[in-house]
């Protein structure tokens, strides 16, 4: 599978969000990656699906969303209406994860799910017809800026050869901790989606560290 480069906009400068934004895409972003907290799931609150809207006006480059909040099935909507193409609830927020995962299919959008770090990566077997995208979480979720969970790297890994025996084609994604010491690692354990934001947008020259994750995630 082709790896994919998605900054997460999280550790943006919002006051100048379509410099940044700009920046990344000439440096070669596959996707962009917004961060939705709701204070309930996580313990931070970030933006809802207006963001998605400004997104849209400020670039072509295909959005995910990552869905940090309890009650999914009421937002699953709104975020596809605005124009992203896929979305990761998180496995963990409801007891109907897979009425959750089917909502998003059912109108028209990529299904995608998040395992947390203490998930145990057999949770999302029941799910596997509906997904195209299965993202391991490398930090706990809620914010930016965080060190690299090193059990992480076995959970790709395992998650790869499971996919491998049951369906080859679902991508795996890593978000949390990525940087330009690992990618090329979690590459070699079987990632091919990489989710990166303070070692993005932090960066002096975003265009030119995003070319750099690039050539490093080859
Ligand atoms: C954490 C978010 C991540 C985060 C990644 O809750 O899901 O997408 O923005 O940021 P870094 O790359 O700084 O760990
Ligand atoms: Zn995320």
């Amino acid at each position: 599978m082709k790896p994919l480069l998605a900054p997460s906009i999280l550790s943006a400068n919002f006051a100048r969000l379509e410099d940044d934004v700009k920046a990344a895409e000439k440096g070669g972003a596959d996707y962009f990656h917004l961060d939705i907290m709701d204070g309930h799931f996580v313990p931070n609150i970030s933006y809802g699906p207006m963001i998605a809207e400004t997104m849209k006006r400020i670039t072509d480059v295909p959005l995910d969303a990552h869905l940090m909040i309890t009650n999914p099935r009421e937002y699953i909507p709104m975020f596809l209406d605005a124009g992203v193409e896929l979305l990761y609830p998180q496995i963990e927020a409801t007891y109907d994860i897979y009425r959750t995962v089917q909502m998003i299919k059912d109108h028209g959008g990529k299904a995608g799910i998040t395992l947390n770090p203490g998930t145990p990566i057999s949770n999302v077997i029941p799910l596997l017809d509906l997904l195209d995208r299965i993202m391991l979480m490398s930090v706990c979720p809620g914010f930016g800026g965080q060190k690299f969970i090193p059990s992480s790297l076995d959970r790709i890994t395992e998650l790869r050869q499971m996919l491998d025996e049951k369906k080859p084609e679902v991508s795996i994604a890593v978000d949390g901790g990525v940087d330009l010491s690992n990618i090329g690692t979690l590459r070699k354990a079987g990632a091919d989606f990489f989710i990166v934001g303070s070692a993005v947008f932090n960066a002096d020259d975003i265009q030119q560290r995003v070319r750099d994750l690039k050539k490093a995630m080859k």
